[in-house]
């Protein structure tokens, strides 16, 4: 375990084997340095276990960076069950979870993530209070994080195409979006209404369906996406769809999307940094849910509030374009040293605060 490749000295890794309700799940804690780690729970058939573990502490560690690069409280952690769950059996199994989630005291607060609703949050809620993610009350924040995701994803899609292409607006630029999940279907919505033409792909025949009758989107084969002729690509199905191989074809300038992990290797992220293709680091731009989350937890969850945290990826991402340009550094790994600069100055303060 602790040669793990992606270990990445996660402070605890728990291995959850409930034989009453036969839920079997990992609750992965990468850092409470900056406060309780907080990460979605996701619901997925692995086609083997390590598999499982390997998403859990990529995401968890994804999760650090994501909040330390978000300025947010909260430490990195993630969570999966091993599907299929039957339908009989998922609210036991939710339950079960939640009482997982509680052993560990509030190190570690769950939500929604791939596969998991805001209906099963409230079902893991029963058991555990370090829950968040839950239906929204009026005026407020709360409930699926998904259109503060997409939002982010829209900002940083125009810092992207910003520095990358020179113009300010979406107007007219076209955008191929992979996947028309909760986040995928609102960036839709957004690029739409902003102007801009989109290219959109799905395993599910009837979310292209929706999106070319919504917003006039040409739809696509799930194979040709990524290498379609467009300005920008943004990946927002499941992790690791951009491969090196996917990297060396892709004709668009800008890869800016929801999905985490994009990236199957860092040597993809290398070729498109030779190929002058600019990749907005997916932990930055994907930030909205988590923002929006945590202003959930924190009770300070006034939608406008919420909504212009978010609009501040816009920033941070142009930040760490202009860094990736005059230092010559591809912009994941400058995302990458901050965050960990972040991570390290949060353990350090917290070793001098214990001692
Ligand atoms: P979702 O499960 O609602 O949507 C994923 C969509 O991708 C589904 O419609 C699925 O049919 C489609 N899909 C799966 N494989 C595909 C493929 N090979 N090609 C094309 N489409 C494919 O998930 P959601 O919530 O929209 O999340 C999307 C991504 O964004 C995930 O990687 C998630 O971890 C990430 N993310 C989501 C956040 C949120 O607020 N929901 C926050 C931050 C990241």
């Amino acid at each position: 375990m602790f040669d793990h490749p992606d270990f990445d000295a996660h402070e605890k890794v728990l291995f959850v084997n409930d034989a009453q309700t036969g839920l079997r799940a990992i609750i992965a804690v990468h850092s409470t340095a900056l406060g309780a780690a907080a990460g979605g729970c996701r619901l997925w058939s692995y086609a083997a276990d390590a598999d499982a573990l390997t998403d859990a502490l990529r995401l968890s560690r994804g999760m650090s960076y994501k909040n330390a690069m978000a300025d947010l409280p909260m430490g990195g952690g993630k969570s999966v069950i091993l599907g299929p769950v039957a339908t009989d059996r998922r609210e036991a199994v939710l339950e079960a979870f939640g009482r997982a989630v509680d052993t560990l005291g509030g190190q570690y607060i769950t939500a929604e993530d791939v596969g998991v609703s805001v209906a099963d949050m409230q079902i893991v809620a029963r058991t555990t209070k370090h829950v968040s993610g839950l239906s929204a009350e009026a005026g407020k924040s709360g409930g699926d994080p998904s259109p503060f995701t997409a939002r982010g994803v829209r900002v940083g899609i125009e810092s992207a195409v910003r520095a990358r292409l020179g113009r300010s607006e979406l107007a007219g630029l076209s955008v191929a979006v992979q996947g028309l999940g909760h986040v995928g279907m609102y960036l839709c919505q957004e690029l739409h209404e902003m102007g801009a033409n989109l290219v959109v792909a799905d395993i599910n025949p009837a979310r292209v369906s929706e999106a070319q009758i919504r917003f006039g989107a040409i739809g696509v084969s799930v194979d040709e996406i990524l290498t379609q002729a467009v300005d920008v690509v943004a990946p927002c199905a499941l992790g690791g769809t951009i491969t090196e191989y996917a990297a060396r074809y892709i004709r668009a300038s800008v890869v800016a999307g929801a999905a985490n992990n994009q990236l199957l290797t860092p040597e993809a992220g290398r070729i498109l940094g030779e190929r002058g293709v600019l990749y907005a680091p997916d932990y930055v731009i994907n930030a909205g849910g988590i923002i929006m989350v945590q202003g959930e937890i924190s009770g300070d969850n006034d939608a406008d509030l919420i909504r212009a945290r978010v609009d501040a990826i816009g920033p941070r991402l142009d930040a760490i374009f202009a860094k990736a340009k005059s230092d010559n550094v591809i912009t994941n790994e400058v995302a990458d040293s901050m965050a960990r600069a972040k991570l390290d100055a949060a353990r350090r303060m917290r070793a001098r605060i214990a001692a």
